[in-house]
């Protein structure tokens, strides 16, 4: 008998539609899977086989032919064991496929017949719903994850036994609910806070702008001046996560398998900070079969490089591109996949070795030639994409004994969140939700200057030698200042404080010129 059971495919973070048809015929027993499978689902027959068996249910004597169509497209993973099992039990009798049609089921068998937690079905339940599919059946580890999906019906079982009851009609499962909007607005980590950062105005002053506009910024000073420190507490004033920034956050990490069964949603904005060893495929995504990089599991987030000059220069290299378009595509023979990383990338390091360099509190002791080596490290191409250079240079006496009153998170985060308030505003319906993310045509419209700034920006093109990128950085960025300060128009003092978080290059990697 045949039958025909949905499930999905995942290439990337987007899903396909597959549909699993199974035919059981008499004569000479075997089992076969046709329409590329990957290794691991030619694995699963051994797991069904079991799976169905410990289930209370007999294997059809006969001939199986499972195909998973379209047959061009390769099939990977673990989670088809549940729909080519149902298919067997379907065409053996056992369960109606009467229902099948608005359902996909997705979900690892194990060999007692129970749903193993499965990476990766948040974007398949996402993309089940895309297809105009009704309902999902998941691994009840995974139920809570997928139910966050409006518009689809997710159902979560147990084990296997407890799906065919549900196709009988007995034993209905129960339909999965959660609230996401709720978690999300109650969720919010404050451990670190920028209360306990002495001294440091101007650099608390830069990441209050980066914050603002989504900028990339650059921490650059001596050993123990609180780079680490301050960087840390970058995501307690980062705006609150929305619904779709965190389905898509958690997509990334759902196909990673970094989230679990206890914390199933990722609802705060992820801050990564990879160790400097980390390989160019870690950090930007890649491998025989394909996965994220840091820097798309940092997508909507924060993406802390500490020490930067000890990185990989490949790896550093690879991002760049990334850097600029906000995604990472990665080319293999089985296909083009590309994942997401809008990210904020913040960068710590020392302006040399020793960490003294341009110091005004210990002498350098490095030779210029070793100064130069080190700084160089860091490209000049990285570092134009990098919109705010901050000196954070060792922390006076006078700020560490101080019993001034220091400025919260929160109303850092006040602000933060006033001012990405009038971008959300003024770019609906674009597709961009902060200054950082600007195209040249949107530069151009709302980041357009008077003749005094105009003259501002070009004394300082000239005598920076800035390039056309850097130019374009700083009309970003000083859009942002503007918006924090609630200021419609770019004024000279925006553009000359934006002008300012460009000029560190001039101390530190043109030293020598
Ligand atoms: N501005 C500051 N206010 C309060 N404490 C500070 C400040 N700066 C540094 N500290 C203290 O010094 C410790 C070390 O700071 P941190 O690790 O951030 O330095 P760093 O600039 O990253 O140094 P390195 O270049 O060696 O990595 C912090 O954990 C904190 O206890
Ligand atoms: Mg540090």
């Amino acid at each position: 008998m045949l039958s025909q059971v949905n499930t999905i495919g995942l290439m990337g973070i987007d899903g396909f539609s597959v549909k699993v048809e199974t035919d059981v015929s008499g004569g000479m027993p075997g089992f076969d899977i046709v329409g590329l499978p990957d290794a691991v689902v030619k694995e699963s027959k051994e797991r069904i086989r079991t799976a169905i068996k410990n289930s209370g249910y007999k294997m059809p004597n006969g001939r199986i032919i499972v195909n998973l169509a379209p047959a061009n497209i390769k099939k990977a993973g673990a989670y088809f064991d549940l729909p080519i099992g149902m298919g067997i039990l379907c065409s053996s009798g056992y369960a109606s496929a009467k229902d099948m049609p608005e359902y996909v089921l997705i979900g690892e068998l194990a060999l007692n017949g129970e749903l193993c937690f499965s990476t990766g079905v948040l974007p398949m339940v996402i993309s089940a719903y895309q297809k105009g599919f009704k309902k999902a059946i998941v691994p009840i580890a995974n139920a809570e994850e997928a139910a966050v999906v409006e518009g689809i019906e997710v159902y979560g079982a147990k084990n296997l036994a407890d799906i065919v009851n549900h196709f009988r009609g007995v034993n209905k499962l129960e339909r999965a609910k959660v609230d996401i909007s709720e978690k999300l607005s109650k969720t919010r980590d404050n451990t670190l806070d920028f209360i306990d950062v002495k001294g440091q105005y101007a650099a608390k002053r830069a990441i209050e702008v980066a914050a603002a506009g989504g900028h990339n910024i650059l921490l650059i000073g001596p050993p123990g001046s609180g780079k680490t420190m301050l960087a840390q507490r970058i995501p307690s004033i980062l705006p609150d996560l929305t619904f779709d920034e965190a389905l898509e956050v958690t997509k990334i990490h759902s196909i990673s398998g970094e989230i679990s069964p206890d914390a199933p949603i990722i609802l705060q904005r992820p801050f990564r900070s990879p160790h400097h060893t980390i390989s160019a495929v870690g950090l930007s995504g890649g491998g025989a079969n394909p996965k994220p990089g840091e820097i798309s599991m940092s997508h909507n987030g924060v993406l802390f490089l500490d020490e930067l000059p000890e990185f990989r220069k490949d790896a550093l290299e690879v991002l760049r591109q990334p850097l600029e378009d906000g995604r990472v595509t990665i080319t293999r023979v089985s296909g083009t996949v590309s994942y997401p990383c809008n990210v904020m990338l913040i960068a710590a390091m020392n302006p040399c070795p020793c960490g003294y360099f341009g110091s005004n509190s210990r002498a350098c002791t490095c030779s210029s030639d070793k100064i130069n080596k080190y700084i160089n490290k860091v490209s000049g191409p990285l570092l134009d994409r990098v919109d705010l250079h901050v000196e954070v240079p060792a922390v006076n006496y006078e700020d560490l004994e101080s019993n001034e009153k220091r400025v919260s998170s929160a109303e850092i985060k006040e602000r933060v969140d006033n001012a990405r308030k009038i971008q959300t505003e003024r770019y609906k319906g674009t597709g961009i939700y902060s200054n950082s993310n600007l195209t040249p045509e949107l530069i151009e419209k709302y980041c357009s200057l008077g003749d005094e700034e105009n003259a501002l920006l070009k004394g300082a093109y000239e005598s920076l030698g800035l390039s056309a990128r850097a130019h374009s950085r700083i009309l970003k960025v000083a859009r942002t200042i503007a918006d924090l300060d609630g200021s419609e128009r770019i004024n000279v003092s925006h553009i000359s404080e934006a002008i300012g978080y460009r000029s560190l290059d001039r101390k530190f990697w043109l030293q020598q010129g």
